[in-house]
């Protein structure tokens, strides 16, 4: 059995340069099937593994060298497809037997799916130095596997940003960063209006910790990068920046610290709010029994949840009611991030009211922070 493992590896391998794609299936685990293809990434030749699993999908690059470290022994069914030939193993009891067919694949149709590799705004061997200094990066330009789903969150957050200020012609921007924390994201944003964007940038990060601020400090003025700033402050309560301001963003502001955000930008009238909460507690700390969601509160985990969702919910319908254009976005694979709601808005010249909101907070008795701050 091992040495038809090692057959298997060998034809993978010898076959790899002309390689169509490669399924796996009928497995013994929980991922059911994987489909291998070659992709082109930035100017290197790797591979895009794709895992089914349950009704999800994962997707992650490998080198060449990697494709020896498939479980191929967990699956009955290896069929490769190469430019002519098919190569197709199947398990039959502990045996795999091994089959060839001729194929139409020529060389123009591997050429089409190297061209099908999604692009990020910033890619693994792009030179991002501030990237590395924050250890997203490592010196060589490969992503840190640690920090791979933060990799994933920064470039979803700037994409949703670049959606919308890619066709907008504006020289300068100002935009604020409520609880940066190490400031992954706040640097990917000013990396991209000032790099990419040729814009002048003025982005300010705030965050209750004073090293956390010292070091972003100390690494933005390492690069010149004049336009950025970190500040520690209270967001909850400390007077922040007043002058001229084109958007706000937060990704996993703790708690209320969203709400706080929130309300910054409804007073401050601001036109862009990009907001990812974090976990929430208020609501699932408050809510008592009233009405028809009473079975949601019965057990621990679906209190918790229905609390969270409740809890975006009323955000969204106060940042309606002052007049904002909401989307709820799900920001990333729950994968990489269990807390994947991005609310995106912007402001109009609408308004709303606060009726639905003060019903329920009647009928369930709870207390959420953005709409005592902002109430009449
Ligand atoms: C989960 S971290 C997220 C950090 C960063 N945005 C990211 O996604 O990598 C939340 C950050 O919010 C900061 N924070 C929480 N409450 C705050 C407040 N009242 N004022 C300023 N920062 C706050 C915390 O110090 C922490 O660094």
């Amino acid at each position: 059995m091992e040495d038809m493992i090692e057959n298997i590896k060998k034809d993978v391998i010898e076959n790899a340069s002309n390689l169509k794609k490669m399924i796996l299936s009928d497995s013994t685990n929980e991922i059911k099937k994987i489909i291998v293809r070659p992709v082109q990434i930035k100017n290197r030749e790797m591979f895009q593994i794709e895992r089914y699993c349950l009704n999800k999908v994962f997707h992650e690059n490998i080198e060449f060298n990697k494709l020896l470290d498939i479980p191929y022994a967990e699956y009955k069914q290896i069929m490769i497809e190469t430019i002519g030939k098919d190569i197709i193993f199947s398990k039959q009891k502990s045996e795999y037997k091994k089959k060839e067919r001729p194929n139409n694949i020529s060389p123009t149709d591997i050429k089409l799916s190297h061209n099908k590799q999604k692009s990020y705004i910033i890619n693994e061997g792009d030179y991002v130095p501030a990237m590395i200094d924050l250890g997203i990066f490592t010196k060589d330009g490969k992503i840190v596997r640690s920090k791979y789903d933060k990799f994933k969150q920064i470039n979803r957050f700037i994409e949703i940003i670049d959606d919308l200020f890619k066709s907008m012609k504006k020289d300068e921007i100002t935009m604020l960063d409520f609880g940066c924390g190490k400031s992954y994201l706040t640097f990917l944003v000013y990396y991209y209006f000032v790099e990419i964007k040729k814009m002048k940038a003025n982005i300010i990060g705030y965050d209750l910790k004073a090293d956390v601020v010292d070091r972003c400090n100390e690494i933005a003025k390492s690069y010149g990068y004049t336009g950025l700033h970190f500040q520690m402050n209270d967001i909850k309560k400390d007077k922040l920046y007043d002058g001229k301001i084109d958007a706000i963003i937060s990704l996993h502001a703790c708690d209320t610290a969203t709400d706080y955000a929130l309300d910054f930008a409804i007073k401050r009238k601001i036109p862009y709010i990009f907001s990812v909460p974090c976990c929430q507690h208020e609501i699932n700390q408050t809510i008592k029994k009233g009405g028809d969601f009473d079975i949601l509160l019965n057990d621990g985990l679906i209190k918790e949840r229905f609390s969270a969702l409740l809890t975006d919910a009323i955000r969204v319908e106060v940042l309606r009611a002052k007049g904002y254009n909401v989307d709820v976005i799900e920001f990333v694979d729950f994968a990489h991030s269990p807390k994947n709601i991005m609310l995106r808005a912007s402001l109009t010249d609408k308004s709303g009211s606060f009726d639905k909101v003060e019903k329920l907070i009647k009928k369930y008795n709870f207390t959420q922070k953005l709409y005592e701050l902002t109430k009449e």
